[in-house]
């Protein structure tokens, strides 16, 4: 029997900029290729492309902006009073550029999800596709993984693995990652509702079955 309204599991997705994840994991629901509900859209920034979009697409959107937070913790604190108005099932990191207290990952700790543009756990933090580039590596990708307190460092759910081609530089390595980024976070938030996906014990499951620490991969 298909779930009703109000039995679907309610998606909350956190952005800082342009939002492109945040809208493809949204087309997804929209489209019911995803049995859940988008119950809102949370940007840092005031400005946030993805603020227009999610709006063009009839999304609740809230800001809360961190400027105006004289600490860390005081931000966090409020943005998981903001999070959970919205009843969340799930908590979507798509683009948000605060690295989070241990307090805020602590209480989503199973429900919140990431992506980063490399195949964690190489490259956590920045510049991922330059340093891909400088370290001579043949192939690169992209993770969505569960979000705990180390940075980058929760378990992986899937990954996206394209090859490194001779004529690559970070701006191309860049685009084709991130088509990519809009096929695996669609996936990895379809499985979490439907309740395959899920973590224990610093480990992910899929289908009751304990995931290699690459997570599951998809080569292209
Ligand atoms: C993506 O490249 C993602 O890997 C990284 O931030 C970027 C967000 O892009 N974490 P968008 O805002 O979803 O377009």
């Amino acid at each position: 029997m298909q779930a009703s309204e109000a039995e679907k599991p309610r998606i909350v997705i956190l952005i800082s900029g342009n939002g492109s994840n945040m809208q493809a994991i949204a087309e997804a629901v929209q489209n019911q290729e995803i049995d859940a509900e988008i119950a809102g859209i949370i940007s840092n920034r005031p400005q946030a492309e993805g603020l227009s979009k999610a709006q063009a697409m009839g999304l609740h959107t809230d800001i809360i902006d961190h400027t105006l937070y004289v600490s860390r913790e005081e931000f966090d604190h409020a943005l998981i009073r903001m999070i959970e108005d919205l009843k969340p099932d799930l908590v979507v990191l798509a683009g948000f550029m605060r690295i989070l207290t241990a307090d805020f990952t602590r209480y989503f700790e199973g429900n919140l999800l990431n992506i980063h543009p490399s195949l964690l756990p190489k490259y956590q933090g920045l510049n991922t596709h330059q340093r891909a580039l400088d370290a001579g590596d043949n192939e690169h990708g992209v993770t969505v993984h569960f979000v705990t307190e180390e940075l980058d460092g929760g378990p992986n759910a899937i990954q996206a693995v394209i090859p490194i081609l001779d004529i690559d530089n970070a701006k191309a390595l860049q685009q084709r990652i991130q088509i990519q980024e809009h096929i695996i976070y669609p996936i990895a938030v379809k499985w979490f509702c439907e309740g395959r996906l899920n973590m224990n014990g610093q480990l992910a499951f899929l289908d009751g079955q304990e995931l290699p620490t690459s997570g599951i991969q998809l080569h292209s």
